[in-house]
Order: C-alpha cells, then sequence, then structure tokens
C-alpha cells in the first residue's frame, strides 16, 4: 500500500480524520495546506493575495508530484481533486476516499473561517453552488466514498480502515 489521500469539500474533516486515521494505521500524516503554508512562509490568504488561486493551485500541482515516495496519509485542500492531472497523480501513487459530508454541516464548519480565502469571500448560495459542482470531481478521484453524515470521526476512520486493510493486496 502506498499513499492514502483524503479529498472533499472545504470543511469535511479530511485533517480531523487524516491524523486519527495515522494513529490507526501507524502511518504519517500530512495536511497539505500546511505543508504549502510551510514551504513558502505564507498564510493561504496570503498566498491567494499577493499571487492569485492560480498560483496557489500549481503550488498544490507541484506538492504531489515532488511530495516524497512513501506509505502516508495525506489530506488535500478542497481544489485538489478538480484538477484532471492532480486526479491522475493521486490515482496512481495511491488510494483515494472522497469524504461526504452535507452541505449544512460543511457550511456551519466553515462560514467563519478567516484562513479560507473561498469561504470568506463567497456568499452561501455561492459556496452551495460551488459544493455540488464540485461534488461530481470528488467522486471521479476517489476510490471510495464515505459518508460522514450521522458518523463520528472514530466510525468515518474504522470505516476507512476497514477498507485500507480490504484493498491492501490491489494498490
Ligand atoms: C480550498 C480549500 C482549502 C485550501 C484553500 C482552497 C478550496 O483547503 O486549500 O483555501 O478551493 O476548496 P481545505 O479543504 O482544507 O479547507
Amino acid at each position: 500500500m502506498r499513499k492514502i489521500y483524503l479529498v472533499g469539500f472545504m470543511g469535511c474533516g479530511k485533517s480531523v480524520v487524516g491524523r486519527q486515521l495515522s494513529y490507526a494505521l501507524r502511518l504519517p500524516f500530512y495536511d497539505m495546506d500546511k505543508e504549502i503554508v510551510r514551504q513558502q512562509g505564507m498564510s493561504i490568504p496570503e498566498i491567494f493575495e499577493k499571487f492569485g488561486e492560480e498560483y496557489f493551485r500549481n503550488l498544490e500541482t507541484e506538492f504531489l508530484k515532488n511530495f516524497r515516495d512513501e506509505a502516508c496519509i495525506i489530506a488535500t485542500g478542497g481544489g485538489v481533486a478538480m484538477r484532471q492531472e492532480n486526479r491522475q497523480i493521486m490515482r496512481r501513487t495511491g488510494l483515494i476516499f472522497f469524504l461526504d459530508a452535507s452541505f449544512e454541516d460543511i457550511y456551519k464548519r466553515i462560514k467563519n473561517d478567516k484562513n479560507r480565502p473561498i469561504a470568506q469571500r463567497s456568499t452561501k448560495k455561492e459556496l452551495e453552488r460551488l459544493y455540488y459542482y464540485r461534488r461530481k470531481f470528488y467522486k471521479r478521484a476517489a476510490h471510495i466514498r464515505v459518508f460522514t453524515k450521522d458518523r463520528t470521526i472514530r466510525q468515518v476512520v474504522n470505516y476507512i480502515v476497514f477498507q485500507v486493510n480490504r484493498l491492501k493486496g490491489e494498490c
């Protein structure tokens, strides 16, 4: 088994689930946004403001291309699965889980988050439209969809562990 990627909309729980999964599977965990912030020495809103969204998207692709070749868990940013190139890299190098949360749950978590420029600059309607637009890309990227509604983090983690063990020989 190689990498485990978590994809899904902002606020679907990729980072929280990724950290717990890291304990359960005894694999290192990386949060892509945090890695990019560290590499650039700037926050995500600063990168968006200074260099624009396209520049940030290119950093995401570079991260996927160059990240070390080790078995690990990676929580991707919410826009990563939009690019075909990114989906191809992830599918070639690991197993992809789509954390499928409801828009209402997501909205509650992201609406006041100053660290998410897209949430900051959009209305609720716009975010909802983006959420539905992006779903097809998450589904296209993922090997497995994980419904998170009415499930605890532990239940979500246990389900992913079960699927990883089941698919171990195949990836
Ligand atoms: C983004 C999601 C964020 C971060 C950036 C852009 C997006 O990551 O990469 O703000 O386009 O959905 P999270 O999904 O971790 O919030």
